[in-house]
């Protein structure tokens, strides 16, 4: 697999309709970034893995989908509103801010270019703050929900008790969140807002290293069936310093992206830290009693957590690759897992003949009900296999004039370039079975 630069992940999503520029016509909005017909996709696809994998089949999961805007008491008994800020330094003769932990403050200011410029460090919230209804003032003012999490122990009592689940079980959500990062970038890496699934796992507070130790190697387990490069993920020890302060352990899973190693995934104990405190300032009580025992304690959390553009962006980093062919030229392919590829077969007609298209149209209208396909009759056949490669369809389907005799078409494989001869009326079959 070759080495992917930025530039070069940027430009394919932008080129094929992945990822863009935000509001672009406006001049885009300090790093949005929005997914295109590719993009939606690949994302969902993705998100459809993780639900299926982490929720529907497993007998000791359930999911929510809480609102974005929570009530600000939540926020205050979670400790956000105290706590989840970054260090800030500002700059006192241009007035830009930097955080304080990623510049050299006895540097001069990257902006202005002033030496010996900057304020002492202040505590800067990354919450989103909006106002809820006709009044803009502190009774009404409210925030974008900064984790997923919250609700899931808000909720934790209406769920225990609807659900019927018993001690250890987990509560899922995955849905959009909202920070107000200081220096967002590298592409789709750091935005302030984003999407994110995670799990709240529910255990007796003596088992919790055991779960720890299982959910770790589960969400490797899930890095490999996307696809990721297993040989770019690191297990990271966080030290107590720089853990969320509701963690007592923490282990990222770091990736080598191509601008560097940086966190993609979470996995972070919570103690009965969330819980206890949800209890405390909402007077309501949070605990589970074993029904065979009669033990009755605050349940302890693991949390695995798995950001889902990060997700995007690992799994095309992973996927991304250059063949130089036997003619010399070279050939951009994305290895995407079937199961995740946005398209997942192109149906082309040799050539642009209302005898094969007579054939090609309604086979493509008839696998587009089973899942997605593209119909595409321009161009040489060559540059819209090149197309396909480049966008990860991982299967070619070409009508020709044999067809119109042996009712068949040639299957290609985007990976090994094999062409297949299979029947029309087994095709859907073939594919299904390939696909998965
Ligand atoms: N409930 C735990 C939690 O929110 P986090 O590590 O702060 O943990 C969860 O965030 C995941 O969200 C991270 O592991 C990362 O994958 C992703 N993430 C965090 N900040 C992000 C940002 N600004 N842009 C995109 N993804 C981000």
């Amino acid at each position: 697999m070759a080495d992917v630069s930025m530039d070069t992940i940027v430009n394919l999503a932008k080129r094929r309709g992945f990822i863009f520029p935000g509001s672009e016509i406006y001049g885009g909005l300090a790093n949005s970034w929005d997914y295109g017909p590719l993009g939606v996709e690949l994302k969902n696809n993705i998100k459809q893995a993780w639900w299926k994998k982490f929720v529907t089949s497993r007998l000791d999961m359930v999911g929510i989908d809480s609102a974005l805007i929570m009530n600000p008491k939540v926020w205050e008994a979670s400790g956000h509103i105290a706590t989840f800020s970054d260090p800030l330094v500002e700059c006192k003769n241009c007035h830009e801010r930097y955080r304080a932990d990623q510049i050299d403050t006895s540097a001069p200011c990257q902006k202005c270019g002033e030496k010996n410029t900057f304020t002492d460090p202040a505590a800067f919230n990354l919450m989103l703050k909006t106002y809820l209804g006709p009044k803009e003032d502190a009774t009404a003012k409210v925030y974008l929900r900064p984790e997923t999490a919250q609700a899931m122990f808000v909720d934790f009592a209406q769920v225990l008790a609807t659900s019927r689940k018993r001690v250890p079980f987990g509560i899922a959500q995955a849905g959009k969140m909202f920070r107000n990062e200081i220096t967002p970038g590298n592409f789709i890496f750091r935005q302030r807002e984003f999407d994110v699934m995670e799990l709240e796992y529910f255990v007796h507070p003596s088992q919790w290293e055991q779960h720890f130790t299982t959910w770790l190697a589960t969400m490797h387990e899930w890095i490999s069936e996307c696809g990721i490069q297993t040989e770019k993920t690191h297990d990271l020890e966080v030290s107590e310093e720089d853990r969320a302060h509701y963690s007592s352990r923490t282990v990222d899973i770091e990736f080598d992206y191509p601008f560097g190693r940086k966190e993609l995934y979470g996995l972070a104990y919570r103690s009965d830290f969330d819980l206890k405190n949800h209890s405390e300032h909402s007077g309501k009580e949070l605990t589970y009693t074993d029904p065979s025992t009669n033990e009755k304690y605050t349940p302890h959390v693991i949390e695995p957590t798995f950001g889902l553009d990060r997700t995007v962006l690992a799994v095309l980093v992973s996927a991304y690759d250059e063949e130089v062919g036997k003619d010399g030229e070279t050939r951009v392919v994305l290895r995407l897992k079937p199961h995740l590829a946005p398209i997942k077969a192109a149906i082309l007609p040799l050539m642009k003949k209302e005898e094969l298209v007579a054939v090609a149209r309604p086979l493509a209208e008839q696998l587009a009900a089973q899942f997605p396909v593209e119909y595409d009759e321009t161009q040489s056949i060559g540059k819209r296999y090149r197309r396909q490669d480049e966008i990860g369809t991982p299967y070619c389907i070409t009508v020709d004039y044999d067809s119109l005799e042996d009712k068949a078409v040639t299957v290609r494989d985007r990976d090994t370039m094999v062409q297949e001869r299979i029947s029309i009326e087994k095709l859907p079959e073939y594919l299904r079975g390939k696909i998965g």
